[in-house]
């Protein structure tokens, strides 16, 4: 497989051209708002690596080639800024954490205080509140395995990652308000997604779901406010995220971080460090119940490996197909599945001109399929993760994570932890579909779900 490389698309000639696409304004907005994922596939179907749409009065440049993708992220990175409606609309609840920070000098200082705690050596003293925290989902499973229930997997895997980022970002039991944020969250995630596909009435005015949004605001920031103050007033030594925010002085003024900025990087934490991860390993348990052969082979793989232990940090090098499982899961149903970027000033990709403000706009859900770098892009193949197939691939065409300065600052902490969690269940329980739900389809809402995760527990055999 070849690829052309980026400097020969910034060597075509320039053109005053604009990307083609649809016309029809009114048509492109409702494909897009009622499928998101169907209207994008089948404009790269139609107008190839890069097109325009038009979503209500705003232009979209769609891109879909690694070599743009890698222009946008890395190459002119300073060139592209979160100052766009998907971001802008997210800052109405995450405010200016790292995640919505538009970009320059204020989000690279923010990025370097955060940095450390996410360091190998933090994340390995992280593995066993993990493994434990799994443990005790386990427990609290055992009933429900003799009562043969079926299982939400999806708020299940929810509920562990939320406890795993209270704990090892804050040193906190977060459990007890799991599920008020949980239904919070459920909240802002629907009137969100409704926004950003139909970007007519602002959230901020008095509708009924403009209420109930703020309303889950409120909730939200109850917890945030919460987690800070309890910090604020403990005399106790930590040494985790929560401490290192709580403590950090602007290196000019000397002063510390705001409430609000506080909060602001607090939940977006809880935002990002869970929500993904969870809808990863739920897409995960879906996966293996549809593919015994992968199911076997991973089961193969944790007996050799583990025969029944508890994973560490020591052994996840050895259980490389779990998470190549992991990573071919994250390509088909890549939990954050959309990425805006606005330009800055006029610049040129694949040849068209793009005018200073344009938004640019990919999916990693159809960058992951694309043909010229997947092979049967739509089979689940976990293989294609071994390291000599990795080497051969472009760097941008996989980017559950994103890539460049931006990249997911929990990028390995989310590896690592789904791989815990995914040797530690799988070693004693298989997740079964249930046979009379219907066909699971994906649901682009701002990340990925399936339609619906009904499953069965069963225990097995350690072979
Ligand atoms: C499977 C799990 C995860 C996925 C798929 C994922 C995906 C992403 C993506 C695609 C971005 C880039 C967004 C953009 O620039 O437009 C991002 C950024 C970010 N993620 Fe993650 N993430 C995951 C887990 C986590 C975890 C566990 C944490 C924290 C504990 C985290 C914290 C962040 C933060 C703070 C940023 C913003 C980084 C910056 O702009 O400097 N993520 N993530």
């Amino acid at each position: 497989m070849s690829f052309t490389p980026a400097d020969e698309h910034a060597q075509t000639p320039v053109s005053s051209q604009t990307p083609p696409g649809p016309k029809q304004f009114f048509k492109s907005t409702l494909a897009f708002q009622r499928m998101p994922l169907q209207f994008l596939a089948d404009l790269v179907r139609q107008y190839g690596d890069i097109s325009q749409f038009r979503l209500l009065t705003f232009p979209v440049v769609v891109i879909n080639h690694p070599d743009y993708v890698q222009h946008v992220l890395q190459k002119k990175n300073t060139n592209y800024d979160k100052d766009v409606f998907l971001f802008n609309t997210a800052r109405t609840f995450l405010g200016n954490g790292l995640v919505t920070a538009v970009g320059g000098e204020s989000w690279r200082r923010q990025r370097r205080l955060m940095q450390p705690a996410f360091h190998r050596q933090r994340i390995a003293q992280m593995a066993t509140l993990m493994t434990e925290a799994t443990l005790q989902l386990l427990k609290h499973w055992e009933k429900e395995v003799e009562e043969q229930r079926v299982l939400n997997v999806e708020n299940e895997m929810t509920r562990l990652t939320l406890q795993i980022v209270g704990k090892a970002l804050f040193t906190m039991d977060v459990s007890a308000t799991s599920d008020a944020f949980g239904q919070a969250y459920a909240e802002v995630n629907a009137a969100l997604t409704n926004y950003l596909r139909f970007p007519l009435i602002p959230l901020t005015w008095p509708t009924p779901r403009g209420r109930r949004y703020k309303q889950a605001i409120r909730t939200m920031d109850e917890i945030a406010y919460a987690i800070i103050r309890q910090r604020q007033q403990s005399k106790e030594e930590r040494s985790d995220l929560l401490s290192l925010l709580v403590q950090a002085r602007d290196e000019e003024s000397g002063e510390g971080m705001s409430d609000r900025q506080l909060r602001d990087e607090v939940m977006t934490l809880l935002f990002a460090g869970h929500e993904t991860s969870a809808k990863a390993l739920t897409w995960t348990w879906y996966l293996l119940s549809q593919h015994p052969d992968v199911e076997q082979q991973l089961h193969r793989e944790l007996d050799t490996v583990l025969g029944g232990r508890v994973p560490t940090m020591e052994d996840l090098s050895a259980l490389s197909y779990t998470r190549m499982v992991l990573e071919e899961s994250m390509r088909l149903y890549p939990p954050s599945w959309q990425v805006m970027r606005q330009a800055i000033e006029d610049d040129t990709i694949g040849g068209y001109h793009i005018p200073a403000h344009t938004i640019i706009f990919w999916s990693q859900y159809v960058v992951h399929r694309h043909p010229a770098f997947w092979h049967h892009p739509e089979q689940f193949d976990p293989l294609r993760f071994s390291p000599e197939e990795v080497k051969k691939r472009h760097p941008y065409a996989y980017i559950p994570f994103s890539n460049g300065p931006r990249v997911c600052i929990g990028n390995s902490f989310a590896l690592a932890e789904m791989q815990l969690v995914l040797a530690t269940i799988a070693q004693r329980y298989r997740l079964v579909m249930d046979p009379d739900a219907r066909p699971v389809e994906p649901v682009a809402l701002i990340t990925l779900h399936p339609s619906h995760a009904r499953m069965h527990v069963q225990p097995r055999e350690i072979g």
